[in-house]
């Protein structure tokens, strides 16, 4: 183990904890990350269903504890809500209180489902106003946050486009059988690539910014848009993409219609422009042939 450490990455084996703590050992930051799977090298055990105390080798001169472990999934937070929120809300906050008391400032990776999705663009100091059951637990764990330490630092992201990305897989697997896909047109995200987003949370946690920031594109597109835009790139026929509708399938509440945030605070920060939605779509298609 280190003497210190500067990045605690709490549930390093999703999408963003894993890439986070990678991207830290590339940069030569000293790291460790927590897992609940069967303890590997370089990780210490943390079910935060059952621990919301973890003992680290001591903070550096900047440390940051960025809170990635969750439950993501909408509909496991719908229909389980109070096991969701006791790992979402109840010992997200506690690890977050017992990293700081070691001097972690604690960095909590929240959502644009704060906001209802009915208002375009929502500022970083807008009245959130969650409308799923994911939104609220994330909103009342950055509520819990914030009053934990002025220090503290919320992310709140659109939806991260990876290159592992379920949804454009199986379009993927359709296309390469020729068969279509079905996409929905009345449901919407906001696409941003994974690999800016963990550049941009490492940014903000080194320069020690604190309060709530905001990571999205501004556009906005349906999965629909997205499959004929897609299917373009990989020079796939229109006909090979079936719109449909979401609303048999997804609760309203899931739906917004305004998935974007506006990011012009880090966009500003930075003094570079906010990514483009379908500059995270080209990235994947450069990283997946068909
Ligand atoms: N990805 C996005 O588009 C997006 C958008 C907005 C906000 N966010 C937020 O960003 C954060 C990271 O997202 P992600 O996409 O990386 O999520 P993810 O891939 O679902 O990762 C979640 C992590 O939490 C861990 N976890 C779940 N229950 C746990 C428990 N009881 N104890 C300890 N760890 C537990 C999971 O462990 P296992 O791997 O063992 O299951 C996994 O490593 C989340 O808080 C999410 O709300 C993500």
């Amino acid at each position: 183990m280190p003497d210190s450490n500067e990045i605690v990455v709490v549930g390093a084996d999703g999408l963003l904890g894993k890439g986070l703590l990678n991207l830290c050992k590339k940069e030569g930051i000293t790291c460790v990350g927590t897992t609940r799977r069967q303890a590997s090298p370089g990780l210490i055990p943390l079910d935060l269903k059952k621990i919301v105390s973890l003992q680290v080798s001591p903070a550096g001169e900047n440390a940051s504890a960025i809170l990635c472990a969750g439950i993501t999934s909408l509909a496991a937070c719908r229909e389980r809500y109070a096991e969701s929120y006791r790992i979402n809300v109840t010992a997200v906050s506690a690890i977050a209180n017992n990293l700081l008391e070691q001097g972690f400032r604690p960095v909590l990776l929240s959502s644009s489902l704060v906001f209802s999705g009915k208002e375009q663009l929502q500022r970083h100091n807008d009245l959130p106003s969650p409308l799923t059951a994911y939104g609220k637990q994330k909103l009342e764990a950055e509520e819990n946050l914030i009053h934990l330490s002025d220090k503290s630092l919320v992310i709140r992201l659109s939806k991260v486009i990876h290159p592992q990305f379920p949804l454009f897989h199986g379009w993927l697997e359709s296309w390469r059988l020729n068969a279509p896909v079905l996409a929905f047109h009345d449901a919407f995200f906001a696409p941003i690539a994974v690999d800016w987003v963990l550049e941009s949370v490492l940014d903000l946690c080194r320069s020690r910014a604190k309060g709530i920031w905001q990571l999205s594109c501004h556009e906005e597109y349906s999965y629909a848009d997205a499959a004929y835009a897609l299917a373009d790139m990989y020079g796939v026929s229109s006909s090979l993409v079936t719109p449909i509708s979401a609303r048999e399938r997804l609760p309203k509440d899931e739906r917004p219609k305004h998935p974007a945030l506006d990011c012009s605070r880090f966009a500003d920060w930075k003094g570079d422009r906010v990514p483009n939605g379908m500059s995270a779509l080209r990235w994947f298609y450069n990283q997946n042939p068909l």
